[in-house]
């Protein structure tokens, strides 16, 4: 039987109310799951074309239910209602165990195209440009004065249409100051993001300053630019214990990492918002058959994090050619973009550079 499409109403009640339908209509006690009210059947079904009846879920049972099965209430909410709604369509369990399998199985199917909807529903808005300003301040550093200014680059990137400004606060403060945060903090009108390896100092005055998240990064002195993602299944407890700090400050926390099972699996467990999926490795491919490989990982990556319920961005060596790859990639909500933005700006101006990476971002 193939089921179709139609409406239903859908009931979400406490077990005291399922309990009392459950008495009523079907002669049993106490509470129960989901239970389903056939509009078909009767002397009056074949008027209700496309109306296909009720379905009441407890959601107290259901709650239950999840934390049982080590599920989340959204996970179980979906199995019932794809078992009310088989109910709906005739399907019956306790007409024999060969119909109860098949509706096992018909139920998982649903389940996981309400997932698959739900992720696409997600990604009908499209992703979201934030722009990293620390170039603006590397020049500025080369000459140790005050041109040209992060903050203002922040505003004209904002005015072209980018939806968040990212600074590296580095330890040894190489290109962004403590009085660009500050500033930025009053004047950014999106929402600031804070780049920052998880020193203690740098941990106080991101808790002071209050960005609206902050993304963990590794941070080595020598380097050039971030190199490697965040290690987290190594530092679990660490790390716990430096979100929960943020979390109690209402800071949201994304982690840098790299686009790997464990990592993205840990990165959940200590508790993070975000996943920043290092797209570095993809960048810096040396050859097509490479580009792919690496690109295969942070599409498997962005699935995997999503769908452990974790928000995802990507960024690192983005720039105006490879950002096409990640078309149709729907779970990736924000990229982090600064140099290939700061490079093309020297030529044709901050604002028009900032509105062509929006232009293609809004092509994926
Ligand atoms: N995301 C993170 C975590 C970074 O460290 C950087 C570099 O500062 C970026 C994104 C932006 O990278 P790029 O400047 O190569 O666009």
């Amino acid at each position: 039987m193939e089921p179709q499409t139609g409406e239903v109403s859908l009931l979400l009640v406490e077990d005291r109310e399922i309990s009392r339908y459950n008495r009523r209509y079907r002669q049993r006690s106490g509470p129960t799951n989901v239970l389903a009210f056939s509009l078909r059947e009767g002397p009056f079904g074949e008027m209700n074309r496309g109306l296909w009846g009720d379905i009441v879920v407890s959601t107290e049972t259901a709650a239950r239910e999840a934390q049982e099965a080590g599920l989340s209430l959204n996970e179980r909410l979906a199995a019932l209602i794809a078992h009310g709604w088989l109910h709906l369509q005739g399907y019956d369990h306790e007409r024999s165990p060969a119909e109860a399998r098949i509706m096992e199985l018909r139920t998982g199917e649903i389940v996981e195209r309400m997932g698959r909807e739900q992720r696409r529903n997600i990604s009908m808005t499209k992703a979201r440009l934030a722009v990293n300003v620390d170039h603006v301040a590397t020049l500025r550093q080369a000459r140790r004065g005050s041109e040209p200014d992060p903050v203002l680059a922040a505003g004209f990137a904002e005015l072209a249409g980018a939806e968040g400004i990212i600074v590296h606060l580095r330890e040894d403060r190489r290109h962004i100051q403590d009085r660009d945060l500050r500033l930025l903090r009053e004047t950014v009108q999106t929402r600031l993001n804070l780049e920052m390896g998880a020193a203690e100092e740098i941990i106080r005055i991101a808790l002071k300053v209050k960005p609206d998240f902050v993304t963990l990064v590794p941070e080595k002195r020598q380097e050039l630019t971030t190199e490697g993602g965040l290690e987290i299944v190594k530092q679990q407890k660490n790390l716990a214990r430096i979100i929960s700090r943020f979390h109690k400050a209402r800071i949201d926390v994304s982690l840098f990492i790299d686009a790997e099972p464990a990592q993205i699996q840990a990165s959940r467990d200590v508790g993070a918002d975000i996943v920043e999926l290092h797209t570095g490795h993809y960048a810096n491919a040396r050859n097509e058959k490479e580009a792919v490989k690496r690109f295969e990982r942070i599409r498997e990556g962005a699935e995997q994090a999503a769908g452990l319920g974790l928000k995802v961005s990507a960024g690192h060596g983005l720039n105006y050619v490879n950002i096409k790859r990640f078309a149709g990639m729907e779970e990736i909500e924000e990229y982090s973009i600064g140099h290939s933005i700061m490079a093309r700006a020297i030529y044709v101006g901050l604002d028009q550079a900032v509105r062509e990476m929006i232009g293609l971002i809004g092509q994926l």
